[in-house]
């Protein structure tokens, strides 16, 4: 029965939140810096670490605020470790380490990636429902980090690597195409939303990896591949830009749904998890729901808020990590 408080800094959110038993939120506070980075296209480590620095303070103060909970009843203090930008790390580390020191409380390291599958059990019954069944896939798409894993929960989230990029992640594929096109970043949902206006018949991009025996994606190939093709035209119009995107997206798409679902049905999974950013795109949802239905394989994700980084996670695995370590 712990109370935690988690710190998230792996990247551009500043992030601070207040988690009971590893799963029910009390409260959280998240300020995301897009609007600093967006004027250079992209995340600067020196500049995300000096804002993380400058917000944790208020963030912290914000959470405390809204849960009700005296700094006395918090049991400990979570923050994500690694993986993520090392300047930005370094200030969550060292002012959850101050926390931790100033309160007397135990600090507890979390992995940001099995921060990102562990959102999927927060603020519900989904742990009790992997319990059950014992074990589940779980398609990990992020900015960084491209994974399909297995998961399993016996005295603590046990995960297992089938099968991962061996380039770029799909987050970056995204934003790089995005970028390409010259639309703000993060490219991700831009590329999402001009997409749904595009017609998927006018490009055919390729594959890769589609129909190679292993569990393991690429996207560099194709991200080349569409930067050869903008690289050629002129000026491209919205219309173009939207049929791009449309072709981009389903392109990696057709390869992840496609490779996830042939391992699943494969191997009997009976259920498959999303997490990290790129699972708040809806076609990637729509895409992956259709196949699952096909196949009697029920598919879950975590709301918009908890794919994306944000602290409620950090603090629920810290959390669980924190229950699972008490004498008994
Ligand atoms: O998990 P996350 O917040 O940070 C990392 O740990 O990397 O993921 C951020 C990534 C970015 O590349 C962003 O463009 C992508 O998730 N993303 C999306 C969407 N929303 C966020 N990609 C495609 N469609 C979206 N709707
Ligand atoms: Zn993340």
């Amino acid at each position: 029965m712990s109370v935690i408080l988690g710190i998230e800094t792996t990247c551009d959110e500043t992030a601070v939140a207040i988690v009971k038993n590893g799963i029910y939120t009390i409260s959280q506070c998240t300020i995301s810096q897009i609007k600093t980075h967006a004027i250079y296209g992209g995340v600067i480590p020196e500049i995300a670490s000096r804002q993380h620095l400058q917000l944790l303070p208020a963030s912290l103060n914000e959470a405390l605020v809204k849960s009700n909970i005296t700094p006395e009843e918090i049991d400990a203090i979570a923050v994500a470790t690694e993986p993520g930008l090392v300047p930005a790390l370094n200030v969550g580390i060292s002012f959850a380490s101050g926390v931790a020191m100033a309160l007397g409380k135990k600090l507890v390291p979390v992995n940001h990636l099995h921060a990102h599958v562990w959102a999927n059990f927060m603020n519900n019954d989904e742990l009790i429902e992997l319990k059950n069944i014992g074990a589940a896939l779980c398609l990990l798409v992020s900015g960084g980090h491209t994974q399909l894993l297995e998961i399993s929960f016996n005295q603590g989230l046990n995960i297992n690597i089938i099968g991962e990029t061996q380039d770029d992640a799909v987050g970056e594929a995204y934003d790089k195409i995005a970028k390409l096109l010259s639309l703000p970043y993060p490219g991700g949902p831009q590329i999402e939303k001009i997409a749904i206006e595009g017609d998927s018949s006018i490009y055919k991009f390729p594959r890769p990896m589609l129909w190679e025996d292993n569990n393991d994606f690429s996207f560099s190939g194709l991200k080349s591949h569409v930067a050869r093709l903008v690289l050629s035209m002129k000026d491209i119009d919205q219309k173009t830009k939207a049929n791009i995107a449309r072709c981009f997206q389903d392109a990696v798409l057709d390869v992840l749904t496609t490779k996830v679902i042939n391992y699943g049905v494969k191997n009997g999974y009976k259920k498959i998890y999303l997490a990290g950013g790129v699972a708040c795109n809806n076609a990637l949802r729509n895409s992956m729901r259709e196949k699952c239905t096909l196949h009697s394989i029920d598919l879950k994700y975590p709301p918009i808020s908890l794919c994306t980084d944000n602290a409620e996670m950090i603090a629920g695995l810290g959390g669980m990590i924190f229950d699972v370590n008490l004498p008994k």
